[in-house]
């Protein structure tokens, strides 16, 4: 009797350690863009990534306070060099210096696990129009010779984090098996790939079946999403009902056309975005991740490379700053909102528990007043003029077609705007007058699908800068009078 309850206590502590070892998903990261006005502390966003067990991240930068909050954590970290600064990299010591201050100095004991440099962000994207074709195969080189030069390259990686329109099918067999890199670009992919299995490092791929949905019509909503709704298309046996398994595919048949084949490939980015579109919203986002994830923890694959694929979600937080160029998705892809509180359940444990992802703590916030369209206002005159205004400098993003906000009378999505810019201000009590259009209230005017946000403290920094300002003008009136 003893030894068999002293069996079940064993069972139970095996199923213990199972199931902790279960809550880190082998291979999930997550991108941390910080393209936001007000943004979260770093040793905040770095307890929220240990409090969910997320063990990998990918940053768009190498900044000093970001990685400084990693040391000692062993989350392993993909560091950045942006678009803008390739052409600087093609001078070899330039890069060296690169290395020697955002790699190499956090390369000790307790230091930051530094595991990939990304050389640019999708530098071949078919907007760009070519301005990055030319530097970024140099400065991959650069970069990574000079780690290697270093004595880190066997360790850290450079790749170049690319978007999945840097290969495609033939228009007339639309099959994966047929994949392609592009024509304009096919010789300088060969070349990279080249390079980079010289060196053990992977490829890197963005791959976006929101994107996919969004950019052709008629394209069929379910082939987005894993549930298997979608008409099959049939390739060579394989039957394919997901555009992400198609797209991955469509990229290892087009490395296997240039002889690297059985080149690794990391998803740098996937993932929904909850708001402004009409296809952006959470029930989609649960849709998708609740289908994404549980393959990633069965480590599923795709037909042509089954087995663990790493990945990293995009993103993290919400970007109220981001260029609403590819549309104004762009600024609602976290999975976190800008004030690091979970959106939606989300169980990174691939069970699709109806759980919440841990949110950051101690976050804090302005004081909960907002700013509204005052409609005793004398001259309405200038009431559109004041409203693109504070669209200009704030995030209306959510008052447009098909997003939470659109379904407000003309007085509410003006206060939304209102609303939005004093926040960004910081609620400096000026950012609240619109020529008198506008008035501060302290009764939360959020609607049942429009949340009138309250902003995040800024950091002590941002608060100070029009502290001082204001202390110079005084110390200049006094100079005056
Ligand atoms: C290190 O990275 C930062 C942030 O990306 C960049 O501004 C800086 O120029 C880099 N340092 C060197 C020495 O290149
Ligand atoms: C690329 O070319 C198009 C059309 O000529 C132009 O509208 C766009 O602004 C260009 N983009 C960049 C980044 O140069
Ligand atoms: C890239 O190099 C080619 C050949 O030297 C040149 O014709 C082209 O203008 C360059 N492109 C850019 C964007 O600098
Ligand atoms: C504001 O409200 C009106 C409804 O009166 C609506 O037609 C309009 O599209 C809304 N949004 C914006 C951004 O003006
Ligand atoms: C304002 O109301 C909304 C909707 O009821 C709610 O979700 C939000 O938490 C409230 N905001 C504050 C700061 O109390
Ligand atoms: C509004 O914000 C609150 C948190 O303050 C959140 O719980 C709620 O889900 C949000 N509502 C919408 C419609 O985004």
């Amino acid at each position: 009797m003893w030894v068999n309850s002293a069996s079940y206590l064993m069972i139970w502590v095996l199923s213990l350690l199972l199931l902790s070892d279960n809550s880190k998903v082998e291979g999930l990261g997550v991108n941390w863009g910080t393209q936001a006005n007000h943004k979260l502390p770093p040793n905040t966003v770095v307890q929220m990534l240990k409090d969910n067990g997320i063990q990998k991240v990918k940053l768009f930068d190498a900044d000093e306070s970001t990685l400084s909050a990693f040391s000692g954590t062993n989350i392993e970290v993909m560091v950045a060099i942006p678009n803008g600064e390739l052409n600087a990299m093609l001078d070899y010591k330039r890069a060296q210096k690169w290395v020697e201050k955002n790699v190499t100095r956090y390369h000790f004991r307790g230091g930051v696990n530094i595991k990939y440099v990304a050389v640019g962000n999708e530098p071949f994207l078919k907007s760009y129009n070519g301005t990055f074709e030319n530097a970024t195969l140099p400065a991959l080189k650069n970069i990574q010779n000079a780690l290697n030069e270093a004595g880190v390259g066997d360790i850290v990686k450079a790749t170049v984090p690319l978007n999945a329109d840097v290969y495609e099918s033939p228009q007339g067999t639309p099959v994966p098996s047929a994949g392609r890199f592009r024509p304009d670009v096919a010789d300088l992919m060969t070349q990279m790939v080249q390079f980079m299995s010289q060196n053990n490092a992977p490829f890197s791929v963005n791959i976006y079946p929101f994107l996919s949905l969004y950019g052709s019509v008629g394209f069929p909503v379910d082939y987005a999403f894993f549930d298997g709704g979608a008409e099959p298309i049939q390739d060579n046996g394989i039957q394919y009902t997901n555009v992400f398994d198609a797209n991955f595919d469509t990229l290892v048949s087009s490395l296997k056309a240039v002889g690297f084949g059985d080149m690794p490939i990391i998803v740098g980015e996937v993932g929904w975005p909850t708001n402004g579109d009409v296809n952006a919203n959470i029930n989609n986002a649960i849709r998708f991740y609740r289908g994404l994830l549980p393959r990633l923890a069965a480590n599923t694959g795709t037909p042509l490379r089954p087995g663990n694929i790493e990945m990293y979600l995009f993103g993290l937080l919400d970007e109220d700053a981001k260029t609403i160029a590819p549309g104004n998705f762009e600024r609602h892809w976290g999975i976190f909102r800008y004030d690091g509180q979970p959106k939606f359940p989300m169980d990174l444990t691939g069970q699709n528990r109806d759980v919440y992802l841990v949110g950051a703590k101690d976050v804090k916030y302005l004081e909960n007043q907002w700013c509204e369209f005052n409609p005793n206002a004398k001259d309405m005159s200038k009431l559109q003029e004041n409203m693109n205004y504070a669209c200009t400098f704030a995030d209306c993003t959510p008052l447009g077609y098909g997003s939470s906000c659109q379904n407000m009378d003309t007085n509410g999505n003006i206060s939304y705007a209102f609303n939005v810019y004093f926040q960004t201000q910081n609620q400096n009590l000026e950012a609240c007058n619109f020529q008198g259009l506008a008035r501060l209230t302290m009764k939360n005017i959020s609607t049942d699908t429009c949340n009138f946000t309250i902003q995040i403290a800024s950091s002590a920094l941002r608060i100070a800068v029009p502290a001082a300002f204001s202390l110079i003008i005084t110390a200049l009136m006094y100079l005056f009078l």
